[in-house]
């Protein structure tokens, strides 16, 4: 994992908007979030930070890696993608880089991805990043105040290898989406949309032709910004969750009692603990650091794999369970024998 040096707490935050440190504590149980150097550090800088340290310790080098897979919603570039940036600076041989845009559960839905291509046998090395520079997005006003006391920045990395072991790695993957909700948790611009789907967006210009991607009259409104219905995530989170998690315990024949770690998207600390009632599990069953972090969203899942991994929580041979849900909405798990 790498997470920038800047940490910004909500004390920072009511410099900015109106909030407090005791309502984004009770809400969310968020202390502090760190935040990316506004121009020495960018999603791919972040996750190539991360990437260096996975590839050391899978024991490999950059020119071992046979295939990227980038899972982020705040890329450097509309296009192209960040994992051609990745490809780029660890002067990496000229394999395939593969952008992921499922948002929270991206790393989730990359990580599945990785694991297809090593159990086909087609590559033996696949680096999977999530990261984020939510930083860069957020507005610092207290029109936004919702969403922004609650995203941070990082990066997380992981190298898949394949294994002779049996019963051992990624048992299995579960990928989920309902479209049904996919405006309530959105960037809506820039885009190609030309409010299609939603109508009380600002108007388009007439022109007749191009440079109708946006305009002076979204950004006068607002309408480039981040936009969440936060009781309906919630509500949708917590039932989501759950299933996805039972999902992956009932392919494999186990029960919540047997997980050794869960390892949810950090969305939420209410979340978590919902999710922790709804399955039974005991305190040290669950791993959460976004008091720490925040809601690092692709970037969140490695990164609490990460810390929970260098706190000495995970063992050889730990049933560890990852879930994430998020905008889309989209959901995932992984069931993994350590
Ligand atoms: C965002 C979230 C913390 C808001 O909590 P909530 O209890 O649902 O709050 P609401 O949005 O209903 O707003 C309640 C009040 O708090 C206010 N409020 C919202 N953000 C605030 C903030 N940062 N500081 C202070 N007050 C805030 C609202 O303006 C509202 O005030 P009002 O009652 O006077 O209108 C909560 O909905 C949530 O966590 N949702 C899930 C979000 C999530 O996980 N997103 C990531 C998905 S991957």
């Amino acid at each position: 994992m790498y997470v920038p040096s800047n940490v910004f707490t909500n004390e920072d935050m009511t410099k900015y908007m109106e909030t407090s440190d005791a309502w984004i504590q009770e809400r969310t149980g968020i202390k502090e979030r760190r935040f990316a150097h506004r121009t020495q550090e960018t999603t791919a800088t972040m996750g190539i930070e991360a990437a260096k340290i996975a590839i050391a310790r899978a024991g490999i080098t950059a020119q071992d890696v046979d295939f990227i897979i980038f899972a982020t919603l705040s890329p450097d570039y509309y296009f192209p993608g960040c994992g051609v940036l990745v490809q780029r600076e660890l002067k990496m041989k000229e394999v395939g880089a593969l952008d992921v845009r499922n948002q929270c559960s991206g790393f989730l839905y990359a990580l599945s991805v990785g694991d297809q291509f090593i159990r086909s046998g087609m590559y033996k090395n696949v680096l999977v990043i999530g990261s984020e520079k939510q930083s860069f997005v957020l507005d610092f006003n207290t029109r936004s105040r919702n969403i922004s006391v609650i995203f941070g920045d990082g990066a997380g990395a992981v190298v898949l290898q394949p294994t002779d072991a049996e019963n051992r790695g990624i048992l299995s993957t579960h990928l989920h989406s309902d479209g049904n909700d996919a405006e309530l948790l959105a960037v809506y611009n820039p885009g190609s949309h030309a409010n299609f789907w939603k109508k009380d967006l600002a108007d388009y210009d007439d022109a007749e032709m191009g440079a109708m991607y946006e305009s002076h009259d979204m950004i006068d409104k607002g309408q480039n910004l981040p936009v969440m219905d936060g009781p309906a995530v919630f509500k949708k989170a917590v039932v989501k969750f759950p299933e996805v998690i039972k999902e992956a315990l009932n392919k494999n024949n186990y029960q919540p009692s047997d997980i050794s770690l869960l390892i949810p998207h950090q969305a939420n600390l209410r979340i978590s603990q919902f999710v922790q009632q709804k399955l039974g599990l005991k305190d040290e069953q669950v791993f959460n650091n976004i008091q720490k972090y925040g809601n690092t969203t692709a970037a969140s899942v490695p990164i609490a794999l990460c810390d929970a991994w260098q706190q000495g929580k995970i063992k050889e041979g730990d049933l560890i369970c990852l879930a994430a849900f998020g905008s889309g909405f989209t959901w995932a798990s992984a069931l993994m024998k350590w």
